[in-house]
């Protein structure tokens, strides 16, 4: 019979090489890579051997987190090649025993993995995400605007996103298009204009029919891959595009 000290041999933790970018614009004038010897179980987050170096070799080490659960949409990075939330993958899943972690793409770097995130929250504000109605007063004797199941799920999906800005890091064309509204803004105008209750869409709608919005989109779909909610941006943008051509009411 196994014993507990056999389980937690079982389980007992490895060594792995954590490789972060390190990089401070004020000071630096190229991302240099730094190795770290990081303790690893099976359960262990990319975060924690972060927050490990951080606590144990170098605090200096420039990383934003908050909830680590998936929640706050702080954490996002590129984690061996694939833009991912720290707190949300498990070293083990990587399959490898060298964990490279790097700032995402498409956003300016602050230092090390935190990135601004000002264009982002800009682009989401652009698209008023907020429902939009000129009434100010529930009708009479209601308490709450209802909406149907089948109401619901029109947009339901959408309104999972934490602003992470994964997709927005994935997207090729923001990569060539700084002024492009990008993927995670055009899915959370989706998410409103399919809302029953919202009254917003005409001007929503205008506000992407421009030069850097909806149509600079060329439907890579790599913003759905990347996407820890699986709001998946680009079917988002598909549908949005429906009701700009007139498929969708
Ligand atoms: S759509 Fe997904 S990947 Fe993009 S910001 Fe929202 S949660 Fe993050
Ligand atoms: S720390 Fe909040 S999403 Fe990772």
């Amino acid at each position: 019979m196994a014993q507990v000290s056999d389980v937690a041999d079982n389980q007992s933790s490895q060594t792995k090489t954590l490789r972060i970018a390190r990089y401070n614009p004020e000071k630096n004038s190229e991302k240099q890579f730094m190795e770290f010897s990081v303790p690893v179980e099976k359960w262990t987050t990319v975060l924690e051997t972060i927050l490990n170096v951080k606590q144990h070799q170098d605090h200096s080490v420039g990383v934003r987190y908050s909830c680590r659960q998936a929640t706050c949409g702080s954490c996002g990075m590129i984690i061996n090649g694939k833009p991912r939330l720290a707190c949300f993958t498990k070293v083990s899943e990587l399959d490898s025993d060298v964990v490279t972690v790097e700032p995402m793409n498409n956003f300016p770097i602050i230092r090390d993995l935190a990135v601004k995130f000002e264009r982002l929250f800009d682009t989401h504000h652009k698209i008023k995400p907020y429902l939009d109605r000129d009434d100010t007063e529930l009708e009479s004797d209601a308490k709450e605007f209802l909406q149907s199941p089948e109401e619901l799920e029109q947009y339901i999906q959408f309104a999972n996103c934490i602003k992470c800005g994964l997709c927005n890091s994935a997207c090729p064309t923001m990569a060539t298009d700084s002024s492009f509204v990008g993927p995670q803004a055009l899915a959370q105008a989706y998410r409103y204009v399919a809302d029953s209750r919202d009254k917003g869409k005409d001007s929503r709608l205008k506000i992407i029919d421009e030069s850097h919005g909806i149509w600079r989109c060329h439907f890579a779909g790599s913003c759905s891959q990347v996407c820890p909610k699986g709001v998946d941006p680009a079917m988002g943008i598909q549908l949005l595009r429906g009701y700009m051509l007139g498929f969708r009411s």
